[in-house]
């Protein structure tokens, strides 16, 4: 018989923190659902005190979830814990998740306090919380780097004080798999009534053992994980939930079990890719587009006489199904439909008719249609609103000959050309375009990705802008690489000229 072990689930919140990758309400709402179909236990939706619009999506995931906690961070400030308990009103279980910084770097540089005052005010947020909801959890934060004697006095008065469960960041990803074990399982032996609470691990990825801290974590008594899809997260990430999920599911020999149908591991890893406009690197663990591809003679030579010469785990555990139907120009509704529902998305009919339209049109210049560029159709319509749009572009470029663009954009229903040229034909595209929004804007990152294998392949291309002092996010995804860069520079500029 295993032991459970509870998946929190931390996209929502430490996820979204990532710069760039903010989701509006609707589409929060649609990760929340994909999460509960997915068997998390806990789904952390916010910081409701930090915003609105955090505020809200809280209201609204608790509102449209049933099984899973809803969870809701603040910090050690009565003022949060009462927001978070406003928005938490309608969770059918709702969990409030506070705490403090308990290492000497938070406690002298950031709080410039001291370990006993700290002690007292973790004790205090706990209290003020309890009388608002019973489940409380506390965080220690970069309890990776608390010296362990303090730690377990901190542990032990918050839970004497009720805290339900104790998480133990490492919040720093400084931590060495056997030092952050060597410091759960002191925590199991010192503290006294420690088995009143759950321990959770929260391990960040900066030194990448984030996975392997975890797994270590459980294995000297934590029971809750928390991780997020894709592993995204700030800096290099959260613990990924699939890798989690499926070093459990691989080696039951560890005698420990989750609640996630790893059936729809794929489906939601690109939902969240597609949705936050994070691509998911292609070698990474369980998601990644070569996790399953053997491309070495010898490999596939091996896989193809026993598949278990080589693969560990068969894709379609995790949802990969090598006889999906593949989508072409000649796919009727019902089959979008379909491989939308399968990946997450269900859209009502009026809706489908306007991506069935995108998809034809699509289909007209590629092959195959991926998953990813299904995906990325049902999103479009999040660039119909925008207040620039580009009307048209003609490039000329070729060995010999200097790139030049000529463009047309739409600024708030107004017609603006322009031509330049460049050292290359996207270069011209930039250049044009910015003769015609006239603001000092640089451009901090570009990246261009193929997702398939084909010449006839989307290129998506995500754009990092600096405008002002304060970084924008661009994306866009198109058949003409140089058409995709020009959409998601003005998706930038979007961000920001109102
Ligand atoms: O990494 C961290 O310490 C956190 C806490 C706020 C839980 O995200
Ligand atoms: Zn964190």
């Amino acid at each position: 018989m295993s032991e459970r072990v509870f998946i929190f689930d931390t996209t929502l919140r430490d996820g979204e923190q990532v710069p760039g990758c903010q989701l509006n309400s609707i589409e929060k709402i649609q990760v929340a659902k994909a999460l509960e179909e997915l068997g998390v236990d806990v789904i952390e939706a916010g910081f409701p005190v930090s915003s609105p619009g955090d505020f809200k999506s809280v209201v609204e995931i608790a509102k449209a979830v049933t099984w899973p906690t809803i969870c809701a961070l603040t910090r050690a400030v009565e003022k949060d814990i009462d927001v978070a308990a406003e928005a938490l009103k309608y969770a059918k279980r709702g969990r409030i998740h506070t705490g403090i910084g308990t290492s000497d770097y938070h406690i002298r540089y950031k709080f410039n306090s001291t370990r006993e005052e700290i002690l007292q005010r973790a004790v205090a947020c706990v209290t003020y919380a309890k009388r608002l909801v019973e489940d409380v959890e506390f965080y220690a934060e970069d309890a990776g780097r608390t010296e362990n004697s303090y730690l377990a006095q901190v542990v032990e008065a918050v839970i004497k004080a009720g805290a339900t469960v104790v998480n133990i960041p490492d919040t720093t990803g400084y931590c060495l798999p056997g030092d952050y074990a060597a410091k759960i399982r002191y925590l199991m032996e010192h503290v006294e009534g420690i088995h009143k609470a759950v321990i959770s691990t929260h391990c960040h990825n900066d030194l990448g053992m984030a996975t392997a801290n975890t797994i270590q974590g459980v294995m000297s008594g934590a029971r809750q994980v928390e991780v997020t899809v894709n592993g995204i997260g700030e800096r290099a990430g959260n613990t990924s939930l699939e890798e989690i999920a499926m070093i459990f599911k691989s080696h039951r020999e560890m005698g420990f079990a989750t609640n996630i149908n790893s059936q729809k591991i794929h489906g939601i890893s690109r939902m969240v890719s597609s949705l936050m406009n994070m691509p998911v690197q292609p070698n990474k663990a369980i998601v990644g587009r070569n996790a399953f591809a053997h491309s070495s003679g010898i490999h596939q030579d091996g896989v193809l006489k026993n598949r278990e010469s080589y693969e560990i785990i068969d894709p379609r555990e995790v949802g990969i199904d090598d006889n999906a139907i593949v989508l072409t120009a000649r796919s009727g509704r019902a089959a979008l439909k379909h491989r939308l529902h399968l990946l997450g998305v269900d859209l009502e009919q009026e809706k489908l008719d306007k991506v069935y339209e995108d998809f034809l049109k699509l289909a007209d210049r590629k092959k195959d249609i991926n998953d990813d560029d299904v995906l990325m159709l049902a999103g479009k319509d999040r660039t119909a609103m925008q207040r620039i749009k580009l009307c048209y572009m003609q490039v000329t470029s070729g060995i010999g000959l200097k790139p030049v663009a000529s463009v047309c954009l739409d600024i708030a229903g107004e017609k603006f050309e322009a031509a330049a040229s460049g050292n290359g034909p996207v270069d011209a595209a930039i250049k044009a375009i910015k003769s015609i929004i006239h603001r000092t804007m640089t451009i901090q990152e570009f990246l261009i990705q193929a997702i398939d294998k084909g010449s006839d392949d989307m290129g998506k291309v995500h754009m990092q802008v600096e405008y002002d002092g304060n970084a924008y996010y661009g994306f866009a995804a198109n058949t003409d690489i140089i058409a995709a860069s020009a959409e998601a520079f003005i998706d930038a500029i979007n961000k920001f000229v109102k």
